[in-house]
């Protein structure tokens, strides 16, 4: 459940420029849909941002609107805007390397597989689901000019506590939600991951069969 720290690479707080790189676009065999090929996740947020209520129920539309397994829709959300207690108690959860960074978001977003199609079936596809319902709540937040970070490093079973779930429903990711902000705010340490090339395995590995 952890994405634990780089340790330290070549770069040096002085060889980073004072701006995140414009340019952190995927590097793609062909040309993506603009919005997937600019999003990536930065640490860097503007802590001053709030965003609009509309904006914020646009975002959240995109998750809902997502396809699921029989329509089933097993995603749940807890949303919480900065200065909010439900953010200080989502933020107090997080791993010590996204708390670091995740308190500048303007808003945390807990995502929530409900497991269970009935009182004797589980639903295999709640997570798969969750997780695409999140995909394309980043894709749209990308598409209004907002930025995500997900995050997998928190304390699930405090987050549980804290909002009375049930055991039907699984923490399965934390969502950053925010606006840009400047690399210098950053720790040196966080500066060096934020600049940091982006990188995937060729797309022959992915493919098990390509017939
Ligand atoms: C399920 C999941 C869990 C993640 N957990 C963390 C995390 O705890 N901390 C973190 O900084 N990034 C986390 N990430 C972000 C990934 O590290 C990031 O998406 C990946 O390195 C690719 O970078 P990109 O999103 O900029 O393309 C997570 C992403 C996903 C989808």
């Amino acid at each position: 459940m952890t994405d634990a720290p780089l340790t330290a690479t070549a770069l040096t707080a002085t060889t980073l420029t004072a701006t995140i790189p414009a340019d952190r676009h995927a590097n793609t065999l062909s040309p993506l849909l603009p919005s997937l090929a600019a999003r990536w996740s930065p640490r860097a947020y503007d802590p001053t941002a709030v965003i609009d209520e509309a904006t914020l129920t646009t975002v959240l539309e995109a998750a809902r609107w997502a396809p699921s397994a029989s329509n089933m829709q097993p995603s749940r959300f807890i949303v919480a805007r900065r200065g909010s207690a439900s953010f200080a108690t989502i933020n107090d959860a997080l791993m010590g390397f996204n708390r670091a960074w995740a308190d500048t978001a303007s808003v945390l977003i807990v995502s929530v597989a409900k497991l269970s199609i009935d009182e004797t079936r589980e639903n295999p596809w709640a997570r798969y689901d969750l997780g695409q319902a999140v995909a394309h709540l980043t894709i749209q937040a990308q598409h209004d000019g907002l930025h995500t970070h997900q995050m997998g490093g928190f304390d699930g079973p405090a987050i549980a506590a804290a909002f009375n779930l049930t055991e039907d429903q699984a923490v399965v990711t934390v969502t950053a939600l925010g606006v840009l902000g400047k690399l210098d705010d950053l720790t040196p340490e966080l500066r060096e991951r934020e600049v940091a090339p982006r990188t995937r395995k060729p797309l022959t590995e992915l493919l098990l069969v390509n017939d």
